[in-house]
């Protein structure tokens, strides 16, 4: 990969509004993760097809990026990308493209098991409340 294009201008910073204007296949931007990529010359490569793609031309797709579990490669591949961020978006605690140094991967497996974590405990706890006012009052 060439380094220097893969690293020139990634520390640009735009508007949500800025990036809502490049939403054409002649250019075409995501957000993902408050991070800004031109992905227009990818949009023939991509091996989840250029559809999906052109459909969140312009638009933060950082929901539907992580529903597909993209591999630690294509979390890879991004980088040569990304030409800034979101204006104001601290993105220093949300998950990183791997470009900051390390276990790229690793952060995005701790998030989703926050998230996964959580879940469970909350549903315990709201059955056995729910479990606490039946036995109480039902009977
Ligand atoms: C520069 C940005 C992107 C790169 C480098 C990339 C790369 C890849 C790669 C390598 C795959 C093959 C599977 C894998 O290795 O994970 C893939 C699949 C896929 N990608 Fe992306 N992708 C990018 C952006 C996106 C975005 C923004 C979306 C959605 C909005 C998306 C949706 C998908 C889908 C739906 C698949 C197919 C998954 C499947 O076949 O089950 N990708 N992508």
């Amino acid at each position: 990969m060439d380094k220097t294009t893969a690293n020139s201008g990634q520390d640009r910073e735009f508007t949500r509004d800025e990036v809502r204007d490049h939403n054409e296949t002649d250019s075409l931007w995501v957000i993902v993760e408050s991070k800004v990529y031109d992905i227009t010359h990818f949009l023939g490569e991509h091996p989840g097809g250029r559809d999906i793609l052109r459909e969140y031309g312009g638009m933060d797709a950082t929901n539907r990026f992580r529903e597909v579990e993209h591999s630690a490669d294509a979390i890879e591949m991004m980088k040569a990308y990304k030409i800034g961020r979101v204006v104001g978006e601290d993105i220093a605690t949300q998950w990183d493209d791997g470009d900051g140094g390390d276990g790229s991967t690793q952060q995005l497996a701790e998030q989703y098991s926050i998230t996964v974590g959580w879940l469970p405990m909350l549903i315990g706890i709201g059955v056995t409340l729910i479990s606490y006012y039946v036995i109480n009052y039902s009977f």
